[in-house]
């Protein structure tokens, strides 16, 4: 049985370990994918020196992944061994990987299709092909930044866990456009996150797109869609004045994509009645300003768990498209080194803090 290299949290708040795993063969509709670079993201921080989210140890972590097809189960027809793929992987199990043909491996973890290893599995219909403008770095940056924006700002709304912007995709007919003339805030614009939701408001017509960041990121804001970029140190207050100075418009759609308490507050003072703030953390808006024609929600920034599939297999089915004609552009990427062994200090600087930067690892570089 061939084995693979894997990055295990054994159990919860324990430190993590690599570890051998069996090589999964794929299940039909599914496909092996050989992981060439794996995104970093806060939450796998979290997740291991706090605990959460974690449905059962021990478990494999790791939400972003750019590879090479390996292997193709029964019934795939998009792809092919050796295309360039990218997907996202869930947290724990995913409900749609779990009829794969490895089920008589002895199953003692939960994440065939997890990134922090060097083998993942991946459904078909949630995964695309990279273009070749697209390195493998570039491309492990987008998975999980783009489900959170995309599920906030497009799910239907049918069966929407926690809310929806309820706006049609600009990936779908009809879409593209569609919110012209209509201003936006996206506030924490330099986050991966945020500068995921910038590039989609701009497809989606919205005008002028007013984000919030440190100075130092503002023409590279402005070179992906942001129309005007204020200083995220600014007053509560100030930042309002200058928003106004911006624009007297109402504010029906914005996005919270730093999900501090303060950037919270802020995006619901700017909130028309009527309109509706997505934000990446839970709700930490003053209890005392709450009125209920503003809505404010949480979303899961998953494709692949049912609630969001619909939208993700919509999705996916058009990213690789979104990405060759630059309509959506990667985040600026830098290669932490020392492949799995590497991951528990680079999630450290994840931690700390990164600036308009997104880390990935080579599982491969793992002996
Ligand atoms: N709900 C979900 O499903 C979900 C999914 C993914 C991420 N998240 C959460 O979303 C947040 C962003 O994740 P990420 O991966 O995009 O993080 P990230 O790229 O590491 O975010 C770092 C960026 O956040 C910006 N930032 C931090 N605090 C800010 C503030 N108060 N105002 C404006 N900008 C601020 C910084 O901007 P400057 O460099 O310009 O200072 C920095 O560039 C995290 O809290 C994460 O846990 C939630």
């Amino acid at each position: 049985m061939p084995e693979h290299k894997a990055l295990f949290i054994p159990e919860k708040q324990a430190p993590f370990v690599v570890r051998s795993v069996p090589t999964p063969k794929p299940g039909p509709g599914q496909l092996l994918i050989k992981v060439e670079s794996a995104g970093l993201a806060p939450a796998d921080w979290a997740i291991q020196a706090i605990g959460i989210l974690v449905p059962k140890y021990p478990i494999i972590i790791g939400m972003d992944v750019a590879g090479t097809v390996e292997e193709v189960g029964e019934s795939v027809t998009k792809f092919k061994k050796g295309d360039r793929v990218v997907k996202e992987c869930s947290i724990g199990d995913d409900p749609f990987l779990s009829d794969s043909s490895s089920s008589a491996l002895p199953n003692d973890h939960n994440s065939r299709g997890a990134g922090f290893q060097q083998y993942s599995l991946a459904s078909e219909d949630t995964t695309a092909k990279i273009p070749d403008n697209i390195t493998f770095d570039q491309a492990a940056t987008i998975p999980l930044a783009l489900a959170t924006s995309a599920v906030a700002l497009y799910h239907d709304g049918n069966g929407a866990l926690g809310g929806t912007c309820g706006l049609t995709p600009p990936w779908e007919a009809g879409g593209r456009g569609k919110y012209k003339g209509q201003p936006t805030v996206v506030l924490g614009g330099a986050s991966s996150v945020g500068q995921i939701t910038i590039q989609l408001l701009k497809l989606s017509g919205f005008g002028p797109i007013i984000t919030t960041a440190s100075l130092r990121n503002a023409e590279f804001l402005k070179s992906i869609g942001a129309t005007h970029v204020l200083d995220r140190n600014l007053s509560p207050d100030a930042l309002h004045a200058e928003v106004r100075k911006i624009t007297a418009d109402p504010f029906t759609t914005i996005y919270d994509a730093a999900g501090s308490s303060e950037t919270q507050n802020i995006g619901y003072d700017l909130l028309a009645p009527g309109g509706t703030m997505a934000s990446v953390q839970d709700d930490l808006v003053a209890p005392e300003k709450k009125v209920p024609e503003k809505k404010t929600f949480f979303m899961y920034g998953d494709v692949n768990i049912p609630p969001n599939r619909k939208l993700g297999v919509s999705l996916y089915s058009k990213l690789t498209e979104l990405l060759e004609e630059g309509a959506l552009k990667p985040v600026p990427v830098e290669v932490a080194p020392g492949g799995l062994e590497g991951i528990p200090l680079a999630l450290e600087r994840v931690h700390k803090g990164l600036s308009c930067l997104k880390l990935v690892v080579h599982p491969q570089e793992t002996a």
